[in-house]
């Protein structure tokens, strides 16, 4: 993929990012995620691909735009496979609180696993842990592994996980282990590839999250060099049916990185929302709007911090308000 591409994509999830930011606590995930999918599915329609969704909103019946299968992009070479997530965090910017990302990873046609929409249990962590730590080892094993790789205490490093009921009893494992926690109430992307970096903050992401949302965390690990592996956490029969139709037929099987995105040409793009363990938040000034995004490629490693600054008066999809309060 041209190198050119990537900050097209940067555009889509500033848009979607500047579209969400109006609605921080207003209470209400659905326009918050009406108005990021309009905005980026328009910013899509101007970027030089053939693209199809491969991890969106849902499938055609259940989502207007950006569902899996929907084509966007001008419609020349590369044919390219894009995961999508609009907002990253939606109940957090309904709820004004921080941890919400716009967010899409991009790779060559078929090379993207279109892991289905249910939950995923994960771990992810930066370069310098590759190859130390694994989904079944112990959680005192992969932490004390971590330390040693970051050259921390046990006590310094910091695992960032979902604070939810399913993870009470790995929580008490890390408790046990000494390592800190920070528990997170949504968006587990952005810590996640967080751990990537070596002062982000968090030092290894574990537990179940949404598996769409693993896809887009492998390809930013890819990115990086870091490493992620998962396996599907399927809750039904027919969870587990929709694996076996969809050829996964070992439900225990745990996906590589390289499993979860085929290939070493892949691009990574989010823009911060509300603030987060990697980006940060929209601000505001006059009518202009502050976005932070962050592009990355993997082919050739570089990782581009891009501060925008949006003069909303000039933006055709911002101008009168007419995205933010659903005028239209
Ligand atoms: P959205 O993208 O729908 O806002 O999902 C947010 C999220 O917190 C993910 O980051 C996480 O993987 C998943 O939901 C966790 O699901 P649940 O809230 O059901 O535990």
């Amino acid at each position: 993929m041209e190198r050119e591409l990537a900050l097209e994509f940067a555009r889509v999830t500033e848009s979607a990012a500047l579209a969400a930011a109006c609605w921080v606590g207003k209470g209400d995930k659905d326009a918050t995620d009406d108005a990021a999918v309009m905005a980026m599915r328009a910013m899509f329609d101007t970027v030089s691909v053939d693209g199809i969704v491969v991890i969106g909103e849902g499938e055609m019946d259940e989502a207007p735009m950006l569902y899996i299968g929907e084509k966007v992009g001008i419609g020349v070479a590369p044919q390219v496979d894009i995961a999508v997530d609009p907002v990253e965090g939606t109940n957090n910017v309904a709820g004004g609180r921080d941890g919400a990302i716009a967010v899409l990873a991009v790779a060559p046609r078929g090379k993207l696993l279109h892991a289905p929409d249910m939950y995923m249990n994960k771990i992810a962590v930066g370069s310098e842990c590759k190859g130390r730590v694994f989904l079944d080892a112990p959680v005192k094993e992969n932490l004390h592994q971590v330390a040693k790789a970051l050259g921390k205490l046990i006590s310094e490093v910091t695992v960032v996980i979902l604070d939810r009921p399913r993870h009470q009893q790995i929580i008490e494992e890390i408790r046990r282990a000494g390592a800190r926690i920070k528990l997170i109430t949504d968006g587990d992307v952005s810590p996640a590839v967080a751990a990537g970096y070596a002062d982000n903050g968090a030092d290894i992401l574990m537990g179940i999250g949404g598996a769409p949302e693993g896809v887009i965390t492998a390809a930013a690990m890819k990115c990086l060099g870091g490493d992620f592996q998962a396996r599907l956490w399927p809750e039904d029969d027919s969870e587990i049916k929709r694996c076996k139709e969809m050829g996964i037929t070992d439900i225990n099987k745990i996906f590589t990185i390289d499993e979860l995105v085929q290939s070493d040409d892949v691009i990574f793009v989010a823009t911060g929302i509300t603030n987060s363990f990697l980006l940060k938040e929209v601000r505001y000034y006059k009518r202009r709007a502050v976005t932070q995004t962050i592009v990355m490629r993997s082919t050739s490693g570089t990782i581009r911090h891009i501060e925008a600054h949006h003069d909303l008066n000039r933006k055709p999809l911002f101008k009168d308000n007419r995205i933010k309060l659903k005028l239209d």
